[in-house]
């Protein structure tokens, strides 16, 4: 029986570090597990210039020197943070040109406007305002990050991808002339599909932990539970099982993006909760724990190490991460100073545990 696995060290194509104290609290379990990392840009203040972006940066990196000091961190450990800036109407086409002189920038994130959580100042006309920025990005080979959803209140929540997919990515793929453009987080049957249905498209998509455990109905089992509200919302048990199809295949088109997203508890247990999963504490242990559930452990490595680098055309890493087959517990609660956040599968058993090297010596 296999109860050790060490893979190269793998990295997250969708996260939300956030800023300030939150930052502080959370960017640890990223680098722990990660060495590099998307950086979202949806900020309370988001982050829509190069400049904006190459001050964010620093701010992380700042937060992950002060971890080191601290020696809460190996002082060896290597992380970099793929910056994004979030595209609006507005965005002047020559910002694509800006970012990418700055050698910091990866990519430029769409957000539908009022998608999900601080997306109001997200694109209203995607098409009709951003077609010069568009064949910016193509031309300097810059990624589009996609949140794969209409806002249109008319459209039922669990249809917006698909919708989505018919009046946006449709065109989208139709007009790319560069590889390795675009990325969407697709988390429905249809988005698999999609993915699919053109194998040299220059589309992927991100997988998150929580599309792969849970479905619709786990929101509501035995009340409604906030801690299982996010954006893109879960849906249906048929897409859960696409989703995990496709991730555990090896399929280069699919890869690791854990789209964790921390909210303080008394935002996520409130009257209006916010959208967004909190499990970058445990992001590997949760995919090596479904992986292994079907039996693919085999493709875990391609998943979370190898599709992601290979799509972008960027090196693989060089560092290695090994995972035990131990039960561990979710813990209940995560705290720091005045913050509070519930983990996804907070109290769950976990099958498989991520060692970071500095937390060796437990063992
Ligand atoms: C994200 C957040 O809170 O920033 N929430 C979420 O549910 N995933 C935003 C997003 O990625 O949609
Ligand atoms: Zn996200």
């Amino acid at each position: 029986m296999i109860d050790k696995f060490t893979i190269t060290k793998p990295d997250d194509w969708h996260v939300h570090l956030r800023d300030s104290q939150m930052l502080d609290v959370v960017v640890l379990d990223t680098v722990k597990q990660f060495a590099r990392a998307v950086v979202m840009p949806n900020l309370q203040i988001p982050v829509i210039t190069t400049e904006m972006a190459i001050a964010y940066r620093e701010r992380i990196l700042n937060s992950i020197e002060k971890l080191k000091s601290e020696n809460r961190i190996e002082v060896g450990n290597i992380f970099e943070p793929l910056m994004t800036i979030y595209l609006q109407d507005s965005t002047p086409s020559e910002e694509v040109l800006r970012a990418k002189k700055s050698g910091v920038v990866f990519a430029f994130k769409l957000y539908p406007a009022s998608s999900t959580t601080n997306s109001q100042h997200g694109v209203v006309d995607l098409l009709g305002n951003c077609s010069e920025l568009l064949e910016n990005l193509q031309k300097v080979g810059m990624p589009l990050l996609v949140h794969s959803e209409v806002s249109d209140r008319r459209v039922d929540i669990f249809d917006r991808e698909r919708v989505f997919i018919d009046r946006v990515m449709v065109i989208l793929r139709k007009i790319s002339k560069f590889k390795n453009s675009i990325l969407s987080i697709f988390l429905t049957k249809e988005g698999v599909d999609f993915v699919l249905d053109d194998d040299n498209s220059p589309i992927a998509a991100t997988i998150t932990p929580q599309h792969l455990i849970y479905n619709r109905n786990d929101i509501f089992f035995g009340g409604l539970n906030p801690h299982l509200y996010c954006l893109p919302i879960l849906k249906k048990e048929e897409d859960r099982i696409a989703l995990l199809n496709a991730a555990t295949s090896g399929n280069k088109k699919f890869f690791l993006g854990t789209d964790s997203a921390p909210h303080d508890k008394s935002f996520k247990e409130n009257a209006c909760s916010c959208a967004g999963c909190y499990n970058a504490s445990h992001a590997m242990s949760l995919y090596a724990s479904i992986f292994d559930s079907v039996g693919r452990l085999d493709n875990l490595e391609l998943f979370a190490s190898f599709n992601g680098p290979d799509f972008y055309n960027l090196p693989r890493n060089k560092e290695l991460l090994t995972l035990y087959k131990e039960d561990n517990i979710v813990p209940n609660e995560l705290t720091s100073n005045d913050i509070k956040i519930i983990p996804l599968s907070a109290g769950k058993i976990l099958k498989w545990l991520y060692v970071a090297v500095f937390d060796f010596n437990l063992f």
